[in-house]
């Protein structure tokens, strides 16, 4: 089959990761999480003690980190310095410093372009918040998957909880509203539905059927 790109936008907790792994493996292609980038350019700049609200300590960072994007079936693996971070990346502050990092310029380009080369070497299903507008406009499918607040929070809450943290809902619910505002109303690439994305809002459906659907899309694309 000739190599195929699958872009799939949307806000925090909306479920475009748990969905894009699963059609990853299904599809057998690479998976793509770009979030991951940004919470790994986070992580590196947080160890590191620079600033966050001053891109220059940001991209002194970014100069000399090497980061390592491993695909793996139905999967990804992130190195950072040899080092791999992949789980430590998960948590709500890491997420929070992605999103602080994302608005800039010199983060925003240097990630574009690592994306932009694993899709030129692979057929691949990736995820974030300006794929199929900005990093992949060419992208044979694409999808916006949004759910309301409140359900993107309790996935939050059922996922901080399964890696044995607590967490409360309201608390969780307005971090994400939080993201969501810097992520939508930031000056570059913010988080938009591509005008040839199919919007989906996956608000009370489960896993299987948001991922049958989205196979379905592939499935007429990719043979037309
Ligand atoms: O998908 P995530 O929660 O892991 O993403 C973390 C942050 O990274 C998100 O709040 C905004 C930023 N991000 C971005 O600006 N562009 C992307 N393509 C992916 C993530």
């Amino acid at each position: 089959m000739r190599r195929f790109a699958v872009a799939v936008d949307g806000p925090a907790g909306s479920g475009k990761s748990t969905v894009a792994k699963a059609i990853a493996k299904e599809l057998g292609i690479i998976y793509v999480d770009t979030g991951a980038m940004y919470r790994t350019v986070a992580y590196d700049c947080i160890q590191k003690g620079a600033d966050l609200s001053r891109e220059e300590e940001v991209a002194a960072c970014l100069e000399e980190m090497k980061m390592e994007i491993l695909p793996e079936k139905g999967g990804q693996r992130i190195l950072l310095n040899g080092e791999d971070i992949t789980t430590k990346i998960r948590t709500p502050e890491i997420g929070k410093g992605a999103s602080q990092v994302a608005v800039y310029g010199s983060v925003r380009n240097h990630l574009t372009r690592l994306q932009q080369q694993l899709a030129a070497e692979h057929s691949v299903i990736m995820d974030g918040r300006d794929i199929g507008t900005v990093v992949l406009p060419q992208a044979e499918v694409k999808i916006y998957l949004d759910a309301g607040v409140e359900e993107r929070a309790r996935r939050r809450v059922g996922e901080l909880e399964q890696q044995g943290r607590t967490a409360d809902l309201e608390t969780v619910k307005k971090e994400i509203q939080a993201r969501d505002e810097n992520d939508m109303n930031r000056a570059l690439n913010p988080l938009r539905c591509a005008e040839d994305a199919v919007r989906l809002d996956s608000t009370g459906l489960g896993i299987e059927e948001v991922k049958e659907k989205i196979l379905s899309y592939i499935a007429e694309k990719i043979k037309e």
